[in-house]
């Protein structure tokens, strides 16, 4: 009876918010799974689209796992997390930004009976860890290595990575075509590594296939130009304060001259000021792009640039074409500099559940959640996920290890050799996704408990509150604390 007679003692400002323990953990765990099943749909070649619009009229339709998640406006503080990784992946490999959303979302699924069971997180923590390194390492043993060989071969090689790369995507009835222009400006543009050296230009119009690669620097006609002949204008008829005017002009022409430029670009009339000068270039033409005219570069030596002239018909497609590119692009830079590949259509994943079985039951689980791939690239082809997976689990369990390329078979709804049909992605977007996803999954599994603090009073309001000796009659502490009653 004394006990209950102990005064409350508040330790949060008063309209703090918090929760915790478990069913905090599964309220985190479910927000999870709400986010990633926005994005699920849009994973794999038969993947759909989203239509994001906002108060401000603005539409997006995209394919772009970071893309959605970005507009998603999300504001559940767990699930921002995946947001973040996806985000992360975009900037890191470029590609398999829904891959790992998705599979964040799947190891926390998979996690959710035992935290309702009662099992401590960090025992999840510490194995799904375990389980991570495992399916990394797999994925190391079975990366096959284009080092050593050909720059047409290598070529040939990139292209698969980028024909994989932008199947999922609205262009990827163009796959081949564009894959061919990303892999040769990526190559054009050599050893330097500055992804702003690939411009795309978008140019409303025409049809996909008139997209054009250029070989240096492509923009609309915005400047004024001529040879350098045409400069010499006559000063006499101004005041000597214009003469020295133009002298300086002259002696600016000069360098011009010395520098060996051959066209001059100024964004006024070339009577002010040349105001930019260009090393020496194979060729320059003016050309008509659409209803604009183009001022291309092409064959400059000194800076190895290399533009894509994207054309195709309504605004919101162009957009999503250079989402599209920029992730091919990405895709060969990467398999350029690591120059590992892996088969994708779900091989890769189905083939690291071979962690599983040896030891515990949360590495099972994990493994489990590796599925998620070649099973949500069923489900969105319209396949029976579970006939597919069946076989897939099969011919990846051959003692041989001979199954461990084949993959979803997206024609036919079988399993074929992902490796054999060039369905091929390069190993680092597998580990990053893998790695991030762990430790997105692992971090939401760490916490088990929110505090969300109310709006900051006003000064004013503190002011008044410190002068009537605090609320709650002075027994009011700020600060946090976890012996705090719940709410
Ligand atoms: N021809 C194909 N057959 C089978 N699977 C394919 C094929 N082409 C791509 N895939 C698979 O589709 C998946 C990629 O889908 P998608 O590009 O929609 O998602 P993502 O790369 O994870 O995210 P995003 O491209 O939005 O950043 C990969 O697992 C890849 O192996
Ligand atoms: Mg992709």
């Amino acid at each position: 009876m004394a006990a209950m007679l102990q005064p409350q003692i508040i330790l949060l400002k008063e309209g703090t918010d918090t929760s915790q323990g478990k069913a905090q953990l599964v309220s985190n765990i479910n927000a999870c799974t709400a986010v990633a099943d926005v994005v699920r749909t849009t994973l794999g070649p038969r993947g759909m689209d989203k239509l994001i619009h906002d108060d401000k009229g603005s539409v997006t339709i995209s394919n772009d796992g970071a893309t959605i998640m970005k507009l998603l406006d999300i504001v559940h503080p767990a699930a921002k997390i995946l947001v973040d990784i996806a985000k992360s992946q975009d900037s890191e490999v470029g590609d398999g930004t829904t891959t790992v959303v998705l599979l964040a979302a799947e190891f926390l699924k998979e996690a959710k009976p035992f935290v309702e069971d009662g099992v401590h997180p960090q025992n999840l923590i510490r194995s799904y860890r375990t389980a991570c390194y495992l399916a990394i390492e797999k994925i190391k043993e079975l990366a096959v290595s284009i080092e050593g060989k050909s720059m047409e071969e290598k070529k040939s090689l990139l292209a698969k990575c980028a024909t994989t790369t932008l199947s999922s995507k609205l262009i990827g009835g163009e796959k081949e075509f564009f894959a061919q222009m990303v892999v040769d400006s990526v190559i054009s543009i050599g050893n330097d590594d500055r992804l702003n050296m690939i411009g795309i230009k978008k140019v409303p119009g025409g049809n996909m296939q008139d997209s054009f690669l250029v070989n240096g620097v492509a923009f609309k006609k915005t400047f004024s130009y001529a040879g350098l002949n045409n400069n010499q204008r006559n000063p006499s008829q101004y005041q000597s304060i214009v003469d020295a005017e133009w002298n300086i002009i002259y002696e600016k022409l000069d360098k011009c001259v010395q520098s060996g430029a051959k066209v001059v670009l100024s964004r006024l009339a070339i009577g002010d000021l040349a105001t930019q000068v260009l090393g020496t270039c194979e060729i320059f033409e003016e050309k008509q792009v659409g209803n604009e005219r183009f001022n291309i570069f092409s064959g400059c030596p000194s800076g190895r640039t290399a533009t894509i002239v994207l054309r195709g018909g309504a605004d919101q497609f162009i957009e999503e074409a250079e989402r599209s590119l920029h992730d091919a692009i990405m895709i060969v830079r990467r398999a350029l500099k690591n120059s590992t590949v892996v088969a994708g259509g779900g091989a890769i994943d189905a083939a690291c559940c071979i962690i599983a079985g040896k030891s515990q039951l949360f590495i099972n689980s994990y493994a489990k959640a590796l599925e998620v791939i070649p099973r949500q690239l069923c489900d969105n082809a319209g396949f029976d996920a579970t006939d597919v997976l069946n076989k897939l689990r099969q011919k990846h369990a051959l003692p041989s290890g001979e199954g461990a390329s084949f993959g979803v078979d997206i024609n036919t709804g079988g399993i074929a050799d992902s490796f054999a049909n060039f369905v091929w992605e390069p190993a680092v977007v597998k580990i990053n996704a893998i790695n991030a996803a762990t430790e997105a999954a692992c971090l939401v599994l760490s916490v088990d408990e929110t505090v969300k603090n109310p709006k900051s009073e006003s000064a004013q309001g503190e002011a008044a509150a410190s002068a009537m000796g605090g609320r709650g009659g002075g027994a009011a502490f700020r600060g946090r604390g976890r012996g705090m009653r719940r709410r």
